[in-house]
């Protein structure tokens, strides 16, 4: 039987307040959302929305330690700068909370030993790696080393990034820690596990038999790992940042960041609502909805549910809407590599646009996918759909309005076959943006919502009002009667989506709160209502204003190469015969030209003391072909010709490599004869 519920509790993942949070948290989460959730309220439906910081965990004492503070210090500033990132962009938490709060600590001590009382957990020992430098266990995270499967350097404890291997750390060739860069040593340590293995048996069934709803992508996930068997986890961490393990003999352990995080919507519920948040987390009336990233998936769909099941008095999630991931430029968002787009900095740099990244991030929604943010795609859908198609029509009926009746709402005269036409088609929208809607999908929802302000358009380019006029003055106050529905229609439709726009149209409509059941009607303005003033819904925006955010980027990453350059990048120790083998050898440039349609290479032709040799070489982007012709050159020699683009590349020019991924051929100080060693 269908469970009937009669409200929504809706969570939003908790960020890390180990850092900022940028477009690729906003269009995973936060953004969904909120769409959701205001659409929810909108219907007058009785909902919560939940969320806070994310506030344990090593990261937060690793950067306090780089950083000479405390990681109370570095929780309480970025708290602070995701709390106004997320304000900034008008996302609705009902409560935005944090896991270093009093309540929280105590609410996930308490869930602890509650499961600890109960039997749910089974402590073992094991061996783990130590820093006995830093004097601290080390996360998997912590420790590189050489991969033991495609032999990169720099993999990690959990993964090499190189070959995608998951791996263990003790697997790790040469193991490193990142905290001091001294070699970690093995330690026996006891912790507590959730024996996952002995929830599979119910948590198998309940997803892919009673959840038959969840996104594909959700659903495979948790598949798989049932496929491999469940697994049990450790819960506890030896670590002074966190919250004590509440058991006796326990000094120097705290509770795991994902044991304590998700404890945090319901904690954060109990901040907001002391006398009244269990109804919104023990009764079986309350739908519970968790929007996360697909790295969440694993705990949100699996462990959290085990944690309450264990628990025993609480209800568990009944949709796990995750998204995939957003890439920025065709690359993957990276905090280390800072690539990408914060908050933050977008509220500076483009006041007054959240609506604009919050429409393309729906538009580009990954909720299949991943998918890529491109400031062109931005600037396109802003000039192309926003601006010229529902800013538009807004913009030509309010002005239309004002110039023939001074902005007074005109009566409404006898319909024409074509006014019911375009009515039939406006009232479908709110059937088929709902159905969207209630079942996450977002990004066609947005796309229903801009097909009303398309059929306004045409409803205005084919009843041509500015002609009409002259000749049949009763029937413009008809249309623009009519099309002035339609735009407040539009402020209802996009409401949940583009939230300061629609409030930006109901100021120049005149009109107060919206109530998304009149969404269809076309008596939402009476006749001979005063309209405010009409100004542009969006603006244009120029090519200088991405191509300077694409440069910004493309600064920040290579400022941030640079400061992370340490001396532990150096690749590891060769031999002095190693080198000896390397014939490295300066040669003159006497010819140079582009490859066809290859905009990275050039083709060189190079006098190397003995004959003419080819070689190609990735640097177009860097030099113009002519300049390179009679510059001296270093090459390797000895390399094994390779065909590039059909062109037999007989060696490889020597150059070096800005941060900023500039390159600049490396050149001899004063002329020598070609053929020349290098060594
Ligand atoms: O991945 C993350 O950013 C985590 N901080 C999410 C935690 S969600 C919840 F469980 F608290
Ligand atoms: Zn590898």
């Amino acid at each position: 039987m269908k469970q009937t519920f009669n409200r929504t509790l809706v969570t939003a993942a908790l960020p890390y307040a180990n850092g900022g949070v940028h477009i690729g948290h906003l269009a995973g989460v936060y953004v969904p959302a909120d769409i959701y959730v205001r659409y929810l309220r909108l219907r007058g439906r009785e909902v919560l929305f939940i969320c806070g910081s994310d506030e344990h965990g090593v990261p937060v004492t690793i950067r306090a330690r780089k950083e000479g503070c405390t990681p109370q210090e570095v929780v309480d500033r970025y708290n602070h700068i995701i709390r106004e990132s997320f304000e900034g962009f008008g996302i609705s938490f009902d409560f935005f909370g944090r896991t270093t709060s009093p309540t929280h600590r105590q609410l996930a001590s308490d869930f602890f030993r509650t499961l600890y009382d109960k039997g749910e957990f089974v402590e073992k020992e094991s061996e783990q790696y130590y820093d006995e430098e830093a004097k601290t266990f080390l996360a998997d995270r912590y420790i590189t080393g050489e991969c033991p499967h495609c032999h990169a350097e720099g993999a990690y404890g959990d993964q090499c990034e190189k070959c995608g291997t998951a791996l263990s750390p003790t697997e790790l060739i040469n193991p490193r820690s990142t905290v001091s860069g001294s070699t970690p040593v093995l330690r026996k340590t006891r912790h507590w596990y959730l024996p996952l293995d002995r929830h599979q048996q119910w948590l198998e069934p309940w997803i892919t038999q009673d959840h038959k709803d969840w996104r594909s992508n959700v659903m495979g996930q948790c598949k798989s790992w049932f496929d491999m068997g469940l697994q049990p986890r450790a819960v506890s961490r030896d670590l002074d940042w966190g919250i004590p393990v509440p058991v006796e003999g326990a000094d120097g352990k705290v509770l795991y960041v994902w044991f304590d995080a998700p404890i945090g919507y319901i904690s954060n519920t109990k901040e907001l609502l002391p006398d009244s948040w269990e109804k919104w987390w023990k009764s079986e009336d309350t739908r519970l909805v968790h929007f996360i990233g697909k790295d969440n998936i694993v705990f949100h769909c699996i462990v959290f549910p085990a944690m309450l099941k264990a628990e025993g008095s609480y209800i568990l999630p009944d949709n796990v809407p995750a998204n995939e991931f957003l890439n920025l430029e065709d690359k993957k968002i990276s905090t280390s590599r800072n690539w990408a787009v914060w908050l933050d900095e977008y509220l500076k740099d483009l006041p007054g646009k959240q609506d604009v990244l919050r429409y393309v991030l729906t538009a580009n929604a990954p909720e299949t996918k991943d998918n890529n943010f491109t400031w062109r795609d931005f600037q396109a859908r802003n000039n192309n759909e926003l601006v010229a198609v529902y800013g538009n029509f807004v913009n030509r009926a309010l002005q239309l309005t004002k110039k023939y009746y001074d902005g007074v709402v005109p009566a409404r005269g006898t319909l024409t076959d074509f006014d019911r036409e375009i009515i039939g088609e406006f009232t479908d929208v709110k059937a088929r943006v709902e159905e969207l809607l209630e079942g996450f999908r977002f990004r066609d929802a947005q796309k229903e919502a801009m097909n009303l302000a398309r059929i306004g358009n045409k409803y205005l380019a084919d009843s041509e009002p500015w002609k009409v006029i002259k000749t049949d003055p009763e029937r413009v106050k008809t249309i623009l009667n009519l099309s002035l529905q339609l735009v407040a229609n539009l402020a209802i439709a996009f409401e949940p989506f583009l939230p300061f726009s629609s409030e930006k149209l109901r100021r120049m409509l005149a009109v107060g709160e919206v109530k998304w059941d009149e969404l269809g009607s076309i008596d939402l303005l009476a006749e001979g209502h005063q309209l405010g003033t009409p100004e542009l819904l969006f603006e244009k925006i120029e090519d200088s204003v991405v191509e300077a955010q694409v440069q910004k980027l493309l600064d920040m990453e290579a400022a941030n190469a640079e400061a992370n350059y340490r001396a532990n990048d150096i690749k590891a120790d060769i031999q002095f015969e190693d080198f000896e083998k390397l014939d490295i050898r300066v040669g003159t440039v006497k010819a140079c030209e582009r490859v066809p349609k290859a905009d990275k290479l050039l083709k060189f032709t190079i006098a190397d003391g003995l004959d003419d040799r080819t070689i190609v070489s990735g640097i177009a982007k860097h030099y113009a072909p002519e300049d390179l012709v009679g510059r001296q050159v270093c090459f390797i020699a000895n390399l094994p010709p390779r065909k590039l683009r059909g062109i037999e590349s007989q060696g490889m020019i020597l150059s070096a490599e800005n941060f900023n991924g500039e390159l600049s051929v490396i050149t001899v100080d004063r002329e020598v004869k070609p053929g020349s060693e290098v060594k």
